[in-house]
C-alpha cells in the first residue's frame, strides 16, 4: 500500500517536472490539481504538502485554490456521488431547497462525505435533463420532478440496499 502510494508520489512529480515552464500560474497548478486527484482520488493534506515543496507555492495558495472549485474532492469519495443540478431551470425550480434538505439529512457541505462513507455531495451545472427540473444525478442515474422530501427518499433507498 505505502509502495503505491510513493509510486503515486513519483508520477506526480515527474508529471510536475514535465511542464516546461516553471511559471506558477493557476492554470498549471489546476493541471497539476486534476493530475493528484486522478492518481489519489483526491487531495489530502500529504498531496498538498508535496504540491507545495514541488512547486515552490505556498500551502495555503493551494488550499484556496483547491476549495474554489468543486471538482476537487479534499476528502475519499463516497460510495455514491449524489450531484444536485443548480442551473437554471432547476434552481427556479427549488433545487436550493433540496441541496439544501440533502446537506441537513446527511450532516456534510458540498464536497464532503457522509461520515458512513455512502455519500459525497456535489454541485452541478445543468445536467441536460431540463425538462425534468429540479434534477438529481445519483451516480450515473438522474432523477427527476424532485421535492426535497423525494430527495430524501431516494437516498435512504441507497442507504438500505
Ligand atoms: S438546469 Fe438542471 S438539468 Fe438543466
Amino acid at each position: 500500500m505505502e509502495k503505491e502510494k510513493d509510486q503515486k508520489f513519483k508520477e506526480l512529480k515527474e508529471y510536475i517536472s514535465s511542464f516546461k515552464s516553471k511559471e506558477h500560474s493557476n492554470s498549471y497548478l489546476i493541471a497539476v490539481l486534476h493530475k493528484a486527484q486522478e492518481l489519489f482520488g483526491y487531495i489530502s493534506q500529504d498531496v498538498m504538502n508535496e504540491v507545495s515543496v514541488a512547486m515552490n507555492i505556498p500551502t495555503a495558495h493551494i488550499w484556496g485554490v483547491a476549495t474554489f472549485y468543486h471538482y476537487f474532492n479534499l476528502s475519499p469519495k463516497g460510495k455514491h456521488t449524489v450531484s444536485v443540478c443548480m442551473g437554471t431551470a432547476c434552481y427556479v425550480k427549488g433545487a436550493d431547497k433540496i441541496i439544501e434538505a440533502i446537506k441537513e439529512d446527511l450532516q456534510i457541505s458540498i464536497g464532503e462525505t457522509s461520515s458512513d462513507g455512502l455519500f459525497t455531495l456535489q454541485e452541478a451545472r445543468c445536467l441536460g435533463a431540463c425538462g425534468l427540473a429540479p434534477v438529481v444525478m445519483i451516480d450515473d442515474k438522474i432523477y427527476g420532478n424532485l421535492t426535497a422530501q423525494k430527495a430524501i427518499e431516494i437516498l435512504r433507498k441507497y442507504k438500505n440496499q
